[in-house]
C-alpha cells in the first residue's frame, strides 16, 4: 500500500464506530497487513502481548484498547512490557476510544490526541507499512490527505465523463482541477471572504442528485471572471456573486464543468471540508501532479522531494552567498538596501520544474531573507519587492505546470501572511497578476533565452494570460535589470537505452552539431549543454541534480569537454548520494548535484556524504568532471597500458546457442564416457567466479575435433551450433558455423594460468575480487583478463587505489562497477615500478591468495561480504594497499579523496608525456 492508501483507510477507520475488540486488526489492516498475518494475531498464535487486551506485532507495534481514563497508564505499561523489547516493537499504541496516545519508541516522538483525531497522525505510524518518511510529510499529512481525495474526486468525474479523459480533453480537465484547487485554499483562506464559501454554496445550491452541480459550478468559475461592476450586464446570478473577481485567466477560457454523480459531489464537499489553510505548496504540488497522470497514479504521493536536498542545490548555487552578505551587512542600512535590491532583480529558472517545489523554497528563502533585512533596517510594513514572476519555469506535463503557477501563488500568499498579517496579505492578493511565468512545453526544445531573455533586452512578447500558454513562445522580460539569473533543477535523467525517439530527437538537435558520440549520453545532459550554451549570452549560474553517470566512464569526456568550451567550469559539486524520496517505493536513484560557472570565484566547494551519513564539505581550487578536487582533465580510453603492465583482454565468447556449455549434472553425463573426459573444461563467468557456481564448456582443440566428433552427444551438440550459427544475420557468427567446436571470440588456448577480474562487480565490496585461475580454466565474456601475466599486476588490480579509479572513471550501472580495460586498467597511473617494487607485490598478491585459500570453500562473495570478510584476509589487503600507497607516495594514503587526487595528478603527468593512444 502507498501512502495515500494507507491515509484513506485509516480516515475510514476513524469514521467508523469505535469497536474495542476490532480496532487493533483494523488498525494494522489499514497499514497493510494481509488478512492471513491478521488472522494469526488473532488467534493469538502470533499475538505475544503479555498485556489484557494488548496485540503485539513482532517488529512492528505493541497496541493495547484500555478501559476509559486509563490511556496514560496503559501506555506505560506498554512501554515497560519485557515483551515489547523482546518483540522489537518500533510502536506503542494505547486507546480506550476516546483518548488515542502512541509512542515511536526508535525517536521517543509521542502523540496525544483526542481519538476520532488520530487520523490526522497517520505520517507517524508510515513506518509500520515499511514507508519511511521524511519529517516534513509526518507532520504535514494534510498533503497526502488533499491528494488522496482529490484523486478519487478526478477518477469518479472521469469514470462518468469519458470525454474529458482523452487527449484533446486532457488540459480542460487538468485546468479544472486547478481551479478547484485554487478555489479550497482561497475560500478557507478568507481570499473569499466568507467561510467556506465555494464548498457551501455548491452544496446549498446544487441538487443532492448532483444533476446541476456542473452548472452551478460553471457559474462561480465565470463570476470569478468578471470585474464586480461588469456584473449586472453580464446576469451573473446572486449567489454566485459573493465571488471575488480573480482574473490571471484562471477562470477565463471556457467554464464548462464536467458533470458530476452523486458521488462525485460528496467528494467534492468532502475535499471541500478539508482544512486547506495547511497546504504546503512544495509538498502538496509534488503529490498531486500524479493524479492527472495514467503511468503515475499508483505511485501517488510518493514524489516528494525533501526540503534538504533541494536546498542541497540552491544554497550553494546562490543563497549561501546572500546569506554570508546579509551577515556581512550587520545593521549597516546601505549595505542591506543594496542587498534588498540585489534579491529583488534575481530570477530563478527551472527549465524542468514539475509541480514547481525548486521554485517555491527559492521564493520562500528569499521572503525570509528580505524580510530580515527589513527587520534590521525597521521596515516591516514594506511591501515585498520579490516578485513571483522572477521564478520561472518550463514543464512539459500541463497539470504539473499548472500545479506550479498555483503553488507558487499560494507560496506568496502564505509568506504574505507570515511576513506582513493577514490583513495585507488579502488586500493583496485579488486580483491574480495576469502574468505567465511557468511555460509548458518541451525545455529542450524551447529557446530560454525567450523565457529568461538576457538582461536589458527588449521583450520579445508580452505572454498575458497566467493559465493559457502559447506553447513553445512564451517571451517576456523580467524586473531584472542589472540582475542575477540562476538556473536550476532536477531534469529527467533517462540513460540512453530508456529515452524515447522524440527524447533521442531532442538530444540530437542540442548535441549532434558538436559531436558524433552523443547518443550515450543521459537525457539529463540537455540540460546541462542548453544552461552552459544560454551562459555564453546572459551572466547565469546553473545547477542540476543528476544521475552520477554523467560524471562517470564514457559519458564524461563526450560531455564535459563541450560544457567547458563554452568557457564554463564546476563552481560547486556533491559526490553520488542517494536521493532518496518519501518511502521505500523509491528506494532512491543514486545522484549528483553539478554547479556550472561561467565566472567561477576562485573557491570552489566540493561536497560530500561521510560514512556517518553527515555532508563534508571541502574548498577546492578546480572540480574536475569526475567530481574530484583537480584540474579539467578528462580521461580517454588507452588501446593499451602505457607500461610494462600486462594486456588486458576478454574472456571468449561461445555464440553457441548454448549448445557448447553445460552444467554440472550434463557435464558428468557427458563424462561417463571416458573419451569424452578430454574435452571438458571448467567455463567461468563473473557469476561463476564470484558465488562460486559450476559451469562447464566443450573445449576441442582443432587437431582432436574427428576425435570429438565420434562421441555421439558431443556430435549433437555441434551439430545444434552449426544450425544455430548458420541462422544469424551477423556475417562473423555466420562464417563460424564452419567451426561449430570453436568459440566464436577466443582469446586463449586453454593451457593459461589467468589473472581474472568480473566484468561486473558489486560497489559493496572495499576491493575488486580479481583472482587466479588454473590451467585448464576456460574464460567466459563476462569477464576480464590478464593471460599468463606476472602476479604482481594482480597486486595493482587489488588494491583500493584502484577500486577508487574504476569506480570514478568506469561506468557505473546504478553503482555496481562496470569494469573497462581500455578506461580503467591501461589509464591507471602507476610510478615506474622497480624489480624490488615487483617482488614486494608479488609477495602482496600471494598473502592475499594463501588467506583466501585458508578459507577454503568460502566463495569470492563470501570472503568479500564487507561485514563478514576474514580478518587475514582483510590484513593481507591493507599489507597490500600499504607495500602499493608507499610506491605511490611514501606513506598511506589518508583517505580515497586523496587517493584519487594523487592518480589524477599522475594521469594528467602520464597523458602530458603523450601516452595516450
Ligand atoms: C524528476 S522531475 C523533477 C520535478 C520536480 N522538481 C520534483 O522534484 O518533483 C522532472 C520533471 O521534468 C519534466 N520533464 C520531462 N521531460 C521534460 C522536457 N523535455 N521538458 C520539460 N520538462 C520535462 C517531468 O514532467 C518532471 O516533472
Amino acid at each position: 500500500m502507498n501512502a495515500v492508501e494507507i491515509e484513506e483507510a485509516i480516515s475510514l477507520l476513524a469514521e467508523q464506530d469505535f469497536d474495542p475488540g476490532e480496532f487493533p486488526y483494523a488498525f494494522l489492516e489499514a497499514f497493510g497487513n494481509k488478512s492471513t498475518t491478521i488472522k494469526r494475531l488473532r488467534t493469538g498464535n502470533n499475538n505475544k502481548s503479555d498485556l489484557d487486551g494488548g496485540v503485539l506485532q513482532h517488529n512492528n507495534i505493541h497496541m493495547s484498547v484500555c478501559d476509559g481514563g486509563k490511556v496514560t497508564e496503559t501506555l506505560k505499561e506498554l512501554k515497560k512490557s519485557p515483551t515489547t523489547a523482546k518483540a522489537k516493537a518500533k510502536f506503542i499504541l494505547a486507546t480506550d476510544g476516546k483518548e488515542f496516545q502512541a509512542e515511536d519508541l526508535s525517536s521517543g516522538e509521542t502523540i496525544a490526541c483526542d481519538y476520532p483525531d488520530f487520523h490526522d497522525h497517520f505520517g507517524f505510524f508510515l513506518p509500520l507499512a515499511g514507508i519511511s518518511t521524511v519529517k516534513q510529510i509526518r507532520e504535514n499529512a494534510f498533503d497526502i490527505k488533499a491528494t488522496s481525495r482529490l484523486n478519487k474526486l478526478y477518477i469518479e468525474l472521469l469514470k462518468h465523463n469519458p470525454e474529458w479523459a482523452t487527449s484533446e480533453r486532457h488540459h480542460d480537465m487538468n485546468h479544472f482541477l486547478a481551479r478547484l484547487i485554487f478555489c479550497f485554499f482561497a475560500e478557507d483562506t478568507d481570499i473569499f471572504g466568507g467561510d467556506t464559501l465555494f464548498t457551501t454554496t455548491v452544496q446549498q445550491m446544487s441538487a443532492s442528485d448532483a444533476s446541476d452541480t456542473h452548472e452551478i459550478i460553471g457559474e462561480i468559475f465565470r463570476a470569478m471572471d468578471i470585474k464586480q461592476a461588469e456584473r449586472s450586464d453580464e446576469n451573473v446570478k446572486n449567489w454566485a456573486n459573493k465571488f471575488p473577481y480573480v482574473n490571471g485567466d484562471l477562470f477565463s477560457e471556457s467554464t464548462e464543468t464536467p458533470v458530476f454523480t452523486k458521488i462525485a459531489r460528496s467528494y467534492l464537499i468532502h475535499v471541500g471540508n478539508l482544512d486547506w489553510k495547511k497546504i504546503n505548496p512544495d509538498i502538496f504540488g509534488s503529490m498531486i501532479q500524479a493524479v492527472a497522470d495514467d503511468d503515475e497514479r499508483g505511485a501517488l504521493g510518493m514524489h516528494y522531494t525533501s526540503v534538504p536536498n533541494i536546498l542541497k542545490v540552491l544554497n550553494p548555487l546562490f543563497l549561501d552567498d546572500l546569506r554570508s552578505q546579509l551577515n556581512e551587512a550587520g545593521d549597516n542600512a546601505r549595505k542591506l538596501l543594496n542587498l534588498k535590491k540585489r534579491i529583488s532583480h534575481i530570477r530563478v529558472f527551472d527549465p524542468a520544474c514539475g509541480s514547481g517545489n525548486f521554485l517555491v523554497i527559492a521564493y520562500k528563502e528569499l521572503r525570509k531573507i528580505e524580510h530580515e533585512i527589513n527587520e534590521r533596517r525597521g521596515e516591516t510594513d514594506r511591501l515585498t519587492e520579490i516578485t513571483i514572476t522572477n521564478f520561472r519555469g518550463i514543464e512539459l506535463r500541463d497539470f504539473s505546470a499548472e500545479v506550479a503557477r498555483l503553488a507558487l501563488i499560494i507560496a506568496e500568499y502564505q509568506c504574505n501572511i507570515v511576513y506582513r498579517g493577514k490583513e495585507s496579505a488579502l488586500a493583496e492578493f485579488l486580483p491574480l497578476n495576469a502574468q505567465n511565468w511557468i511555460t509548458q512545453g518541451n525545455a529542450l526544445k524551447i529557446d530560454w533565452l525567450s523565457i529568461c531573455p538576457p538582461t536589458g533586452t527588449d521583450v520579445k512578447l508580452y505572454e498575458n494570460d497566467l493559465f493559457s500558454t502559447l506553447k513553445h513562445q512564451a517571451e517576456m522580460d523580467f524586473k531584472n535589470e542589472g540582475g542575477e539569473t540562476y538556473i536550476c533543477g532536477n531534469p529527467p535523467y533517462l540513460g540512453s537505452t530508456w529515452q524515447s525517439k522524440e527524447q533521442k530527437a531532442d538530444l540530437k538537435a542540442i548535441f549532434d552539431k558538436l559531436t558524433k558520440t552523443w547518443k550515450s549520453l543521459d537525457y539529463v545532459a540537455g540540460w546541462f549543454m542548453k544552461a552552459a550554451e544560454y551562459g555564453k549570452h546572459t551572466n547565469a549560474d546553473s545547477a542540476f541534480v543528476s544521475t552520477n553517470s554523467i560524471c562517470q566512464g564514457q559519458q564524461v569526456p563526450i560531455l564535459w569537454p563541450l560544457i567547458f568550451k563554452t568557457g564554463h567550469q564546476i563552481s560547486f559539486a556533491h559526490t553520488s548520494f542517494k536521493w532518496a524520496n518519501l518511502a521505500s517505493y523509491n528506494a532512491g536513484v543514486t545522484v549528483v548535484l553539478v554547479g556550472i560557472s561561467n565566472q567561477v570565484g576562485k573557491v570552489r566547494r566540493l561536497f560530500s556524504i561521510t560514512e556517518k551519513g553527515g555532508t563534508i564539505e571541502k574548498k577546492v581550487d578546480y572540480i574536475n568532471a569526475y567530481l574530484v578536487s583537480g584540474q579539467g582533465i578528462i580521461v580517454n580510453k588507452m588501446a593499451s597500458p602505457p607500461d610494462d603492465r600486462a594486456v588486458m583482454l576478454w574472456g571468449n565468447k561461445p555464440t553457441d546457442g548454448g549448445n557448447l556449455l553445460m552444467n554440472f549434472e550434463e557435464a558428468r553425463s557427458l563424462q561417463a564416457n571416458p573419451k569424452a573426459k578430454e574435452f571438458i573444461r571448467p567455463f567461468l563467468g563473473a557469476e561463476e567466479y564470484i558465488n562460486g557456481k559450476q559451469r562447464f564448456c566443450l573445449w576441442i582443440p582443432d587437431k582432436k575435433l574427428e576425435d570429438a566428433r565420434t562421441i555421439p552427444e558431443i556430435s549433437q551438440r555441434l551439430t545444434a551450433v552449426t544450425e544455430m550459427r548458420g541462422k544469424s544475420p551477423k556475417k562473423p557468427t555466420k562464417e563460424a558455423a564452419k567451426v561449430p567446436h570453436s568459440f566464436v571470440e577466443l582469446r586463449q588456448n586453454g593451457e593459461e594460468k589467468i589473472i581474472v577480474i568480473p566484468g561486473i562487480s558489486s560497489e559493496n565490496r572495499e576491493y575488486l575480487p580479481c583472482g587466479v585461475l588454473e590451467r585448464g580454466t576456460i574464460l567466459s565474456n563476462k569477464n576480464y583478463a590478464l593471460y599468463d601475466a606476472p602476479l604482481w599486476n594482480m597486486a595493482l588490480i587489488a588494491s583500493r587505489l584502484h577500486w577508487v579509479w574504476i569506480g570514478t572513471v568506469c561506468v557505473r550501472l546504478e553503482m555496481r562497477f562496470s569494469y573497462s580495460n581500455t578506461l580503467g586498467w591501461n589509464t591507471f597511473p602507476v610510478p615506474q615500478l622497480t624489480t624490488k617494487n615487483k617482488e614486494d607485490l608479488t609477495r602482496c598478491a600471494e598473502e592475499i591468495l594463501i588467506a583466501r585459500e585458508r578459507h577454503f570453500p568460502s566463495t569470492i562473495a563470501d570472503l568479500y561480504n564487507p561485514d563478514k570478510m576474514p580478518e587475514d584476509l582483510r590484513h593481507a589487503h591493507e599489507r597490500n594497499d600499504e607495500v602499493l600507497e608507499r610506491i605511490f607516495i611514501g606513506r598511506r594514503f589518508k583517505n580515497d579523496t586523496e587517493r584519487l587526487e594523487k592518480l589524477f595528478d599522475l594521469y594528467t603527468k602520464m597523458t602530458a608525456k603523450g601516452n595516450v593512444a
